[in-house]
């Protein structure tokens, strides 16, 4: 069994982002420890605070948060950091050489019914000389993220990483070691697995009902095989079955909210997730293009994703170019 850093340095990673990893690490192992003891250190429940975001916090956002925020702020190589629980990014060391994007906990409305959630981070270079509680030097698209992944907190806790060279997972061990359990994830470039929120169904733009509405019609529609539907209404999670087995996972816009481009945050969930899928062969985008390719407006910017087997999240994208040509003709 190789540690993660044993495997790190046999990859030739470099010798800071190691250690801010490893850093990482320490706050994502706190947080597996709270989830674990639950209901037994009172953590569970929610908050009457409403957060940046619009939601009623859960007391394991903010304890989260709080740990994310603690032991990274504390570490020299970090400049500073932006999360999906605070309104405004958080400076760190400004010598730092990093910037850490995060969202602390992901999915927590599985929190109190006891299912999976995660953490989810991006790495990004700390561009020289900047004021980092403004958030300009977070502004920077998918494609310049140096390292990014999740911690995925369900009947064991894996880390899911990439430092640009693949993915790999990593079980955490009962002494809070994370061990490498699966080289080089690649996702199978086909599927019959969809994961979608059915109620927006009524919501979404006529290209996705369309292709859902296929989808559903099985080996009698158009797609010619019959597919299976899964929601854990935890991104981190569906990502996970996503990278395990293929699949493709969406969370389109939708006329609810028609001047947001959709309910997932761009810098850390889309970026993060589209580099480990992108890293695995998958593929990832707003339905017209490449997530990793907008260029950020601010932190909590929203975007629309779709993420998974190449050929299914090709088909879906399919489908929007075929009705963006019949409005042009
Ligand atoms: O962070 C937002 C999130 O919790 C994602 O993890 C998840 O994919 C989605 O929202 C679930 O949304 P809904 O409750 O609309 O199904
Ligand atoms: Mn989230």
């Amino acid at each position: 069994m190789q540690l993660l850093s044993q495997f790190l340095r046999r990859n030739d990673t470099d010798e800071q982002l190691m250690d801010l990893i490893a850093t990482l690490m320490v706050a994502c192992k706190e947080i597996a420890l709270q989830l674990r003891e639950g209901a037994l250190a009172g953590v569970l429940g929610t908050t009457d605070i409403t957060n940046v975001q619009g939601e009623t916090q859960k007391k394991l956002d903010v304890i989260s948060n709080e740990i994310m925020k603690t032991v990274l702020l504390n570490h020299s190589l970090v400049a500073g950091v932006a999360s999906e629980e605070e309104s405004e990014s958080v400076p760190g060391n400004p010598d730092g050489r990093y910037l850490v994007v995060f969202d602390p906990l992901d999915g927590s409305s599985n929190i109190d019914i006891n299912v999976s959630v995660g953490t989810i981070f991006s790495i990004l270079e700390a561009p020289k000389d900047q004021d980092y509680s403004t958030e300009h030097p977070y502004l920077q698209s998918g494609r310049k993220q140096i390292a990014a992944g999740y911690v995925l907190y369900g009947p064991s806790a894996v880390l899911v990483l990439t430092t640009g060279k693949g993915v790999n997972m990593f079980t955490m061990s009962h002494t809070g070691d994370f061990l490498l359990t699966r080289e080089n994830v690649m996702i199978p470039e086909e599927t019959r697995e969809f994961a979608i929120n059915m109620s927006n169904h009524r919501f979404w733009e006529p290209a996705m009902r369309n292709y859902v509405d296929d989808l559903l019609l099985g080996a009698d529609g158009p797609r010619e095989k019959n597919y299976n539907m899964r929601w854990v209404a935890a991104m981190v999670a569906e990502v996970h079955r996503v990278l395990t087995r293929g699949g493709i996972f969406t969370y389109p816009w939708d006329a609810r909210s028609p001047k947001k481009p959709g309910k997932l945050r761009l810098m850390y969930e889309g970026n993060p997730m589209s580099m480990l899928i992108e890293q695995a062969g998958g593929l990832a985008t707003n339905c017209y293009s490449d997530i990793m390719d907008v260029e950020p407006d601010d932190i909590h910017e929203r975007v629309s994703v779709s993420l998974g087997s190449r050929k299914e999240v090709e088909a879906l994208m399919e489908y929007h170019a075929q009705v963006e040509s019949t409005k042009e003709a």
